[in-house]
């Protein structure tokens, strides 16, 4: 396996700016924080830790079904640990926005449900990949068209636990949604 694309340091370093960013933006108000698992709960239990005030914490679980190695573009949505979002400021904490299918329908999902506000906080961006016009409110990183593991990211379920972020192969080796 390669080189740490971003290496553990530089992963806390950004996940204090974010939360940082949030503590200013939100202040004291309730915030609601929605989980697309599996991946990104490890970048979400940092940001919590991070952030350092109360939230409450909802979940959504997402697959895609197709053959092959590439999304089929219809992304199937598990809603129910979402937890009552109406009425009130809620942010998707996601691990990787590669074409946007899953963050879309998630978004979109959520927008049906009238919260008071709704943002995206995304730890990495494929920005060459993306297929639907949808852009991250808080962004960790924007990474070239590499298939990454580790922080959460997993290749067949393997590599979550690697604390930094490393690319399994070339430039080029692309989708990250895996098919059910
Ligand atoms: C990955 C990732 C995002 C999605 C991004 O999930 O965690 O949820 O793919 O792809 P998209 O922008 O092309 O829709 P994965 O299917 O690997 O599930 P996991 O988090 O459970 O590993």
């Amino acid at each position: 396996m390669e080189e740490p694309l971003i290496p553990r340091e530089e992963i806390g370093r950004r996940v204090a700016e974010l939360a940082q960013r949030l503590r200013e933006d939100y202040g004291e108000e309730p915030l609601h924080l929605v989980v697309i698992l599996k991946g990104a709960i490890f970048f979400a239990v940092d940001l919590i830790r991070a952030l350092g005030r109360p939230v409450t914490l909802g979940f959504v679980s997402a697959a895609s079904y197709g053959a092959g190695t590439e999304s089929s573009g219809e992304v199937k949505l598990n809603l129910e640990a979402l937890g009552a979002v109406e009425g009130r400021h809620v942010l998707v904490v996601e691990d990787i926005l590669d074409t946007g299918l899953t963050l879309a329908k998630v978004k979109e999902a959520i927008a049906a449900r009238a919260p008071r506000s709704l943002r995206l906080c995304v730890l990495l961006e494929k920005p060459a990949r993306k297929q639907v016009p949808i852009e991250a409110d808080y962004l960790g990183f924007q990474i070239g068209d590499r298939f990454v593991v580790g922080y959460g990211l997993d290749h067949a379920e393997r590599h979550r636990e690697l604390p930094d972020i490393r690319a399994l192969g070339p430039e080029g080796r692309s989708g990250h949604r895996a098919e059910a």
